[in-house]
């Protein structure tokens, strides 16, 4: 009949569904701890090749990675400075509490958490000063944890 056949369709669909929402959250977390993912323990911060000297480095003509510690209440390196026309990696994590990484005005934004390493690669075409602010409530201090990136 057709009410049997409505109902095939319809469990037909929600299977459907459920496959997808399942095969797409998958797909996420295989992305979020594929070996991409760096870990950094914030006891062993000043040891730590990439973070013991918080930095800019340049890794090619026109390519940067940038490694941020981010702790009540600020930022280092700060200012960052990186040349126009770049393309720039930072990698950022926290001494001691959750915090972010954001450039304001920009969609520039990751939260920062102690023990993992947070990455993004962002081009900078002008020359610019953008402000790095925390989202993250961290402390009393919350409001005037800033810093700069000087793009020159
Ligand atoms: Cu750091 Cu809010």
């Amino acid at each position: 009949t057709y009410e049997k056949l409505w109902l095939i369709a319809a469990m037909v669909l929600i299977v459907g569904f459920i496959a997808t929402i399942t095969y797409g959250s998958v797909g996420l977390g295989i992305a979020m701890v594929g070996d991409q993912q760096e870990t950094v323990e914030p006891t062993e911060l000043a040891d730590d090749e990439r973070f013991g000297e918080p930095r800019v480095e340049q890794i090619g003509d026109d390519e940067y990675e940038v490694y941020v510690v981010a702790q009540t209440f600020s930022f280092q390196p700060d200012p960052i400075e990186v040349p126009e026309n770049s393309q720039v990696t930072f990698h950022v994590t926290a001494r001691d509490v959750i915090h972010s990484f954001s450039l304001a005005g920009t969609n520039v934004n990751t939260m920062v958490i102690p023990g993992e390493v947070a990455e993004m690669t962002v081009e900078f075409d002008d020359p610019e000063v953008y402000g790095v602010v925390c989202n993250e409530y961290c402390g009393p201090d919350h409001h005037n944890m800033e810093g700069q990136v000087h793009v020159v």
